[in-house]
């Protein structure tokens, strides 16, 4: 169970399990957050190190179509992270489409998947878009689940491929 609050940008979130209120945060992503993403990042099963993070960060905060958000305890622990792009196509509207969501695995079950998604929604909303596109792969089943309980529904499956352009541009 929990309760949205919207203040200046930041959303608070009163997150309750059986013993406790936990008061999160979900906020832009910052630097300082680095350690805590670099961690969920190997927890999403792409690990990557604090330098290259970093440098990722600094260049999506170039652009004002992306955000990074995560959500923070009051102790300033970083227990989940979503990035959200606009889409611009050719073959439909532009929509909004989610890069990547982890939640930390010992704080899965109480709300912040949901409230990272809700945050990055009234995101989209709130810049004129229709539409939230989602791609998650078919052996996560547990995220497939969470999509379905909170409104989203299946479109197709497809294929994701790619080319090393380092080995075969010369
Ligand atoms: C998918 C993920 C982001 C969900 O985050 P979360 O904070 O645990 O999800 P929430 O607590 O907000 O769940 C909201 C609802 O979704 C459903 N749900 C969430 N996880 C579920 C699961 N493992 N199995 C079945 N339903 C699930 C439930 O209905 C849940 O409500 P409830 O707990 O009151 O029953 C998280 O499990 C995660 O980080 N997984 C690993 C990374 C991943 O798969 N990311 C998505 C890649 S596309």
């Amino acid at each position: 169970m929990f309760k949205l609050f919207l203040f200046f940008g930041v959303l608070f979130v009163n997150i309750c399990n059986a013993n406790e209120v936990l008061n999160i945060k979900i906020k832009s992503i910052d630097l300082s957050d680095l350690k805590y993403v670099s961690e969920l990042c190997t927890q999403l099963g792409f690990p990557a190190k604090e330098a290259s993070l970093k440098r990722r960060i600094e260049l999506i905060k170039k652009y004002p179509t992306q955000i990074v958000l995560v959500a923070k305890t009051e102790k300033g622990n970083v227990v989940g992270w979503i990035h959200a792009y606009e889409a611009p196509s050719l073959l439909s509207d532009a929509t909004v489409e989610i890069g990547g969501l982890v939640v930390d695995q010992k704080m899965r079950r109480h709300g912040v998947g949901k409230s990272l998604m809700n945050a990055v929604e009234q995101w989209a909303h709130a810049r004129g878009f229709k539409e939230i596109l989602l791609a998650t792969r078919t052996d996560r089943l547990d995220a497939q689940a969470f999509y379905k309980a909170i409104g989203y529904v299946f479109v197709h499956t497809t294929h994701f491929l790619s080319k090393d352009l380092e080995k075969s541009v010369k």
